[in-house]
């Protein structure tokens, strides 16, 4: 990947002229970094200065059941309360954002198309795209990033991303009536990459996965050659591991989410014997679903090796799921420490939601390191 001054911004979708804004280069200020899951938004804010990052506002906020559902957002009025409610419990004034979207509205592809200069490939990506992906080429809005130029084969190759215009509109709308500014959209896996860039840096020889599982999705992103080489979004997460807890035990949702969540808590001795069987069964389930996905990225893409697989979102939080991710796939995981390389710098962050839910606020990180002022060099 060709190396960045500061971190990589990666691909990002904006309403308009979005490969103008996109940068090698990042300046002005820190955006709010807001992360609308499914389970819950996230908001934080960072503050970047010449010792590093850091963190100065954290928010958390659960939404209802069936607020949003494959990505769709179904009740807009109560995500719409949950970002008012989010900014004001984490008192944060500023009001320009980075968002973040995921899932089947978004498709990411590696393409290798003729060498040509920057002015003819923003002429030309469409048609490029149009080749590529299964959508209309007039619902997406296209975006692309040069991986590589292959001058002896008369090749570039590039990172393909397109994504549905009304998602994007969906989410800035309601960003909007939350009386947000919307700045930058950019997609889940590239938000939890640049994250990683900064803690650990890219290593340009080494092939490994990052895995962002959440409540309803696991979201793939295998990098090799310094560069992101294959995304997949899976739509599994930690609320199959609930739903079979409340089927085999007949309980509440909520009942078996406390059940899941107090299972890896001082409080496991109390939670029944079943649940950590359910939790045993079904994380080896995800992590058979997530085998498929390396085990074809292996075939298609001639990598002799998988050097290790790093797992960050809510339900890295169960040991199990890590376990059986490592016993499938006979590679080291490792559970990513998002805040590794990030200070607390305000009393207003509350200690006690970044013990319970560091885990869960990579993507929101990963925004916030965004800036309102992004441009090529
Ligand atoms: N301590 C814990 N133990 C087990 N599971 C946990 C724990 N904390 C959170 N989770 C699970 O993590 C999930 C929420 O994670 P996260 O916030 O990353 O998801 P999300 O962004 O809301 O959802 P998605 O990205 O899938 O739309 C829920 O399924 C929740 O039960
Ligand atoms: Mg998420």
């Amino acid at each position: 990947m060709e190396s960045f001054a500061t971190p990589n911004p990666g691909p990002c979708i904006q309403g308009t002229h979005c490969c103008e804004h996109r940068s090698r280069m990042s300046e002005g200020k820190n955006l709010i970094g807001v992360d609308i899951g499914s389970s819950s938004i996230k908001v934080c804010q960072l503050k970047e200065s010449r010792k590093g990052y850091g963190l100065v506002r954290l928010g958390y906020t659960p939404l209802p059941p069936q607020s949003i559902v494959d990505g769709h957002v179904m009740n807009a009025q109560a995500v719409i309360e949950g970002l008012g409610r989010a900014f004001s419990e984490a008192k944060i004034r500023q009001k320009e954002i980075a968002l973040s979207i995921s899932g089947q509205a978004v498709i990411i592809r590696k393409i290798s198309v003729p060498m040509m200069t920057a002015a003819e490939l923003d002429e030309q990506i469409q048609w490029e795209a149009e080749q590529h992906i299964p959508f209309d080429i007039k619902d997406v809005h296209v975006d692309y990033e040069v991986l590589r130029r292959r001058p002896e084969a008369g090749q570039m190759d590039l990172l393909l991303v397109a994504a549905k215009r009304d998602e994007i509109n969906d989410y800035t709308q309601i960003a909007r009536s939350a009386k947000l500014k919307p700045m930058v959209v950019d997609i889940d896996a590239f938000t939890v990459q640049n994250l990683f860039e900064l803690s650990r840096g890219i290593p340009p020889d080494q092939t490994f996965a990052i895995i962002n599982v959440g409540a309803s999705l696991a979201s793939i992103n295998i990098i090799s050659r310094g560069a992101s080489a294959f995304t997949r979004d899976i739509a599994n997460g930690g609320n199959y591991i609930t739903e079979q807890i409340q089927r085999q035990l007949n309980v509440s949702f909520d009942q078996a989410e406390e059940f899941k969540c107090a299972s890896v808590s001082a409080d496991a001795g109390a939670v029944p014997a079943q649940v950590h069987q359910v939790i045993e069964t079904v994380s080896d389930s995800i992590a058979g679903e997530i085998q498929r996905s390396l085990d074809f990225f292996m075939a298609t893409s001639g990598e002799p090796e998988m050097h290790r697989i790093y797992l960050t979102g809510g339900t890295s939080n169960l040991p199990a799921l890590a376990q059986a991710i490592g016993r499938r796939s006979r590679v080291a995981v490792e559970v990513l420490q998002p805040m590794e390389r990030i200070s607390v710098e305000a009393k207003e962050v509350s200690q006690e939601l970044l013990r319970a839910r560091v885990a869960q606020f990579s993507v929101a990180l990963g925004l916030a390191m965004r800036k309102d002022r992004e441009r090529r060099v």
